[in-house]
This record gives structure tokens, sequence and C-alpha cells, in this order.
């Protein structure tokens, strides 16, 4: 049985923590079968430390507390270059230092004591003084070894988490039983280890990584780094991105660093943890009452901050949908101010139990638009309003139709959807006329002059009114007139897509200009033939069809202007371009990045969003995200500025 101990844990080691098993899967289940069998015959020979209690069974009463034998401190907080430097500065008026940079791990912190090497108590922190006792649900950690490999009495500290693959499985989990979603990685992992029932636990996958030795004199050991060597020697799981540095520019490197790869992390981080390395200088560093002078925390931007959410307003858009918006009491959020989010529609609203003058939290969704994640439904007042779906458009006051889970406006004539149809027509995928704002085309629209998108090719003759119009002169319209006239000259998939046909974006409009060459073509192909194009499937055909047959004679109006209507293909096809495929990341100085792609699909090539094995080429700009990492280790071609232009010169 002692054996069979012996191999299980370090099979449990090798997997775990090192990442490299040396017995297969099936030995390993053969060694626990073989393991559980003899401990059912020999009930009384069970060890408290037995593999066989990973699996959880184990059941409390309650929780029993103990006082930490060193307090469990916590860590102060830095939020900018600035203050990492100020912390800097502090630390060198009394010593001077060196740093180690870790990554702050998003779980709970938790203390282990080993004795004689076997573990014998994990703690939580509590408030730092007295903790609870959770040695029964840390026993089916995987990650938390039950036998070190030294037979000595060790306290060590680290935080307990959840990947980001356990939680999403978790989540699906109880999506499928009806069973509320938890927030986020570290709810979880907390509501784990404070179950009763160790068998919930087991069950959550729960891992935990180890960074803090609270006695290092005891062992001899002299800085935080060798601390660190030293636990890993023992068999605990430190984490491997751990740097030792020189100078605060370094730990500003590793922060940067960080903040870019953050995603790329199987758990979750908040941000990084700075500590002196020498343990003598952190002992003269000491402590304040709560937390050590010799450390702090760098933390991330938040990504979710909460706010009042003071009323729900209704928009109308281009396709006549009609979307809740929570008017929000402005607050910051990764360097925006934020007053308005996105609800999506009725069932988001009622799913989340939003209502009006909740505390809600916010984030960026996809880093642009601002939406809506929870309620703080501990902090309601009884004074909130239950939210409700409204009947009628809110700008033609239209009955709304219900399709799937959106209300839409079917009215042809609601004013709103006109409005945004023109400004659609004009934007940077579409016809590309600069010059004007959301706000021109909607006082046109209310002062006559755009009714619909032919009216943009009828405002020359206005010319003289509009030079009159507060905030206009001639210079102005004149550049206005000019680059309406320009777009006449565009390729047709241009003007495809600013038609604004049902579920025709903007790469539908190329494959529809490229195949049907001109605009006859494609309102004489039938739905049948659409079919046969790639990409092109039932509910785009149909729309199409649906669209000219039905298009109020705008396409003749349109080509009594003179406007384009021919594909122009790739008008500089370039050889080393053509039929490759880019991807650009971080900032080029000398154009944009829209522009940089108009270039290369311009002269054959094709932009991708992400790097795989048959990209071509990664461009690489200033601060690049980890798409350069993509290329390097894909192997890929990496371009610099220069080299790109100067490919497009060849
Ligand atoms: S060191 C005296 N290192 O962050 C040393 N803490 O906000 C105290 N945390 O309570 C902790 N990763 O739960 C340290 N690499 C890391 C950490 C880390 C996460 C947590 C820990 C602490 C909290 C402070």
């Amino acid at each position: 049985m002692n054996e069979l101990i012996e191999l299980i844990n370090k099979a449990n080691y090798e997997y775990y923590i090192m990442d490299n098993p040396s017995i297969t899967d099936q030995e390993y289940d053969r060694y626990m079968q073989e393991l559980i069998k003899i401990e059912k015959l020999h009930p009384e020979w069970v060890k408290d430390d037995s593999p066989t209690k990973r699996v959880g069974g184990e059941v409390i009463s309650q929780f029993k507390k103990i006082v930490h034998e060193k307090p469990m401190l916590s860590l102060s907080n830095v939020f900018n270059e600035e203050e990492v430097r100020d912390f800097d500065e502090k630390i060198k008026k009394e010593v001077v230092p060196n740093y180690v940079c870790e990554l702050k791990i998003d779980g709970l912190s938790v203390s282990l004591l080993y004795e004689n090497g076997k573990l014998v108590r994990g703690a939580t922190r509590g408030d730092g003084v007295t903790g609870e006792d959770i040695t029964h649900n840390v026993k089916t950690i995987k990650t938390v070894p039950l036998v070190i490999n030294q037979p000595i009495d060790i306290e060590v500290r680290g935080e307990i988490y959840m990947s980001k693959k356990s939680f999403n499985q978790l989540n699906e989990k109880r999506k499928l039983t009806n069973q509320e979603l938890l927030a986020n990685p570290r709810n979880a992992a907390a509501g784990s280890v404070r179950q009763l029932d160790s068998k919930v636990a087991a069950s959550r996958n729960l891992d935990c990584f180890i960074y803090h030795l609270p006695n290092p004199e005891d062992y001899n050991i002299k800085t935080h780094y060798e601390a660190l060597e030293f636990m890993k020697s023992l068999g605990f799981n430190v984490n491997p991105n751990i740097e030792l540095v020189e100078n605060v520019d370094e730990v500003l490197k590793y922060i940067d660093k960080w903040t870019k790869k953050r995603d790329e992390l199987p758990y979750e981080i908040d941000g990084i943890v700075i500590k002196t390395n020498d343990i003598k200088q952190q002992q003269l560093l000491g402590f304040t009452s709560k937390y050590p002078k010799w450390a702090t925390a760098y933390k991330f931007p938040a990504l979710e901050v909460l706010t009042k959410l003071k009323d729900i307003k209704f928009t109308v858009g281009r396709t006549g949908q009609v979307t809740p918006n929570a008017v929000l009491e402005p607050v910051r959020l990764m360097g925006s101010v934020i007053s308005r989010a996105t609800l999506h529609n009725e069932d988001y609203v009622l799913a989340k139990h939003i209502k009006i003058g909740d505390i809600v939290s916010i984030r960026k969704a996809g880093d642009v638009i601002p939406e809506v994640v929870a309620v703080k439904k501990e902090r309601r007042t009884g004074n909130e309003i239950d939210f409700k779906m409204i009947e009628n458009c809110p700008i033609c006051h239209s009955i709304l139709i219900k399709k799937d889970s959106a209300y839409y406006c079917v009215n042809e004539k609601c004013d709103k959807k006109k409005i945004e149809n023109l400004i659609h027509f004009v934007s940077r995928d579409a016809m590309y006329i600069e010059g004007f704002g959301d706000r021109i085309i909607e006082d046109f629209y209310n002062m006559g002059y755009l009714k619909d998108i032919d009216d943009f090719y009828n405002l020359k003759n206005y010319k003289e009114e509009l030079k009159e119009l507060e905030g206009f002169g001639e210079k102005s319209i004149n550049n206005l007139l000019e680059s309406i006239e320009k777009s006449k000259e565009n390729s047709l998939e241009r003007l495809l897509f600013g038609l604004g046909i049902r579920y025709v974006g903007s790469k539908t409009s190329k494959i529809l200009a490229k195949k049907y060459k001109n605009i006859d073509n494609l309102i004489n192909a039938k739905y049948e033939e659409l079919l046969t194009t790639k990409d092109i499937g039932e509910r785009i055909a149909q729309s199409v069809v649906e669209y000219f047959a039905n298009d109020n004679g705008m396409i003749d109006k349109l080509k009594r202007h003179n406007i384009n209507m021919l594909y122009l293909g790739k008008t500089n096809v370039n050889e080393n371009f053509d039929g490759k495929i880019f991807v650009l990341t971080g900032t080029l100085s000398s154009i944009t990045r829209n522009e940089a792609k108009e270039k290369i699909e311009e002269m054959g090539g094709n932009v991708s969003g992400s790097v795989s094995k048959k990209t071509d080429f990664v461009i690489v700009g200033e601060n690049p995200g980890s798409k350069y990492d993509d290329a390097i280790k894909l192997n890929v071609p990496i371009l610099n500025e220069q080299e790109f232009l100067s490919k497009i010169n060849n």
C-alpha cells in the first residue's frame, strides 16, 4: 500500500505540476483501483494523506476556526507607472533592491501546513488573523501535494484558483441544469472551498500556486527567489512566469508584457505582484498594519465597473430593430466615460432581471461597445421599476413586430430607419463619403434635403442654400460635394454594401460584385443561381432577390446620376500580394490599419484577423499584440513597416 501511495503521488506531481507524466493514464487508474481495494479491505490502514482522499467524500459539520501563526497580510495596490515608480523610490530610500515579479493570480489565498512532510492543514486567510480550516477540500486539489519531498515541518502560502477552462465547463453544466451561473472563476473557486462536503470541491477541478514562505530563516533561505526554488524542489506548484529583475524599468517591462499576454494564460490574473527579493531587506522595510512595505500589487485597469442604471431608452437601427439601451450614471471605464450601454433585446433584460434604478456592473464587450453584465441585487432599495418592452416604434409609433428575440419597426417610412440608412450609405466600408457626421445627416434629413440615398447626388442643386446654413460655409460645402462626386467612381461592392440589403455585409458585397461584375447581372440572377455562389446561403439569396424586386426604382435613379455599377476588381494587382494572406498587428506609423488593409486587398491580397499556418506574412507595427508571438511560434514570416512598404513599391 505504501508503495502504491508513493507511485500515485509521484504520478500526480509529474502530471499536474511538471506537466510531464512518466506513466500512462491506464497505469495510474490501475494503481488507484488497487489502493482503493486495499483501503476497503483494511479501513484501519487508511491514511489521512491517502491520494484516494482527492476524490472527496469527507463531510464536515462546520468550519473550524484557526489562528494563523503569522498574520496573512494583503497587499497595497498601485495602478499606473507613476505609482510603480513611487513604490520603487520609497524602497530605494532604505535599501538597494532587486525585485521578483509575479503574476497576481485571481483566486483566494490559502495557508498549507505540513508536518513531517505530510499535509496536515489547509486554511483560508479569513480576516488575516483567524481563518477557517478547509483541509478536507484542499486535499482534493490535485496541484496541492499531500506529501512533499522532505520530511520537514513547513507552512507555505499561495492561491487557490479555478482555470478558465474548468470555470467554463462548470457554467456550461449549470446552464444545462438551470442553476444560476457563477460570475467569475474567483467566485467559483471561493464558493467551492467553502463547502462542507468535499465532493463538491473535488468535482470543481481547482488548482493552486504557491508563492510565499512565511518563515524563510528556518530553512536558511536568503532571498524570495530562493524560497520559490526551494518550494518548487519540495514538489509545490510554483508559477513558471516569475522573473527576477534588477530595477523598476524591468518591472515595468514585465507589467507591460503580461498586460498584453494575460488573455493567453489558462487562468485569470488581476495584476502583477512586485516583491523585493532580499529577505533581510524585507525585514528592514517591515510592515504596516495591513501590508508588507516590501511588496505591492500593480492592479490591471478594471474591465468592469459599477454604476446606476437610471433609465432604459429605445433606439431604432437601420434594419428597424428596436434595441433597449441603458442610460447610466456616467462612469470611467478603460479610459473613457460611459453613459450608455446596450441591453441587446427584451430577453437579455429579463434573463438578467434588470430593473430601472438598479446598480449594475458594466464592461466593454470586445473592448468597444459597453454592455450591462449583471445586476447587484443586494443593493436594491425596493424603489426599482420593472422593465417593460415597448409595443410601438419610439419614432413613428407603428406597431412593432417580434421576430426571434428581437422587435422590429417594419414601417418603411420610419424616419429613424431612413436616417440610419443614410448614415450607413456614406460609411467607410460603403460609399465612403467623407465629411458627413451622423448629426449633419440627421439635420439634412429633417430639413428635407436628404430623404433617400439618391438625394446625396442631388445636394449639388442646393449648394447656395446649404452654404447659408449655420456651421457651414462655401469651403465645407465644396468639400462635401466633392467627396460625393468622387464616390460615383467606387467599385460595385461599395454600392452594394451601401444599399443596406439585409444580411449583405461588406464581405458578401465583395463576393457578389466579383462574381456578377455589374449590377444588372446581379439583378437578373435568380434565387437558385445565387445559391450556387460560395458563401451565399438561402437567407442572403432570398434577401438579395427581394431587395431588387422592391427597390422602388432606386437603382435606376442612381444610374441616372452616373454612379459606377461595375466591379473594378483589384485595381493594382501585385504578385507579392496576389492570393496571399496577411495579418496586421500593432500600430503602423505612416498609414492607418484600414489603409494598409485596403492597399493589400487592392493588390490582390487578403487580410485575416488571426495568425495560422496558412498566414503568409504578419506585418508588425509599434506595440504589437499576441499575433506577433503567434507568428514567431508558427514560424510565419514577419515584415516590419519598412519591409511592408517596400513590398508595395516593388
Ligand atoms: S504575496 C505577504 N503573491 O493577492 C505576501 N499574493 O491583493 C502576501 N495574490 O492576499 C501575498 N497572487 O491572495 C502574493 N503572486 C502573488 C499573488 C498574491 C495573488 C493574492 C493574495 C493576496 C492578494 C492581495
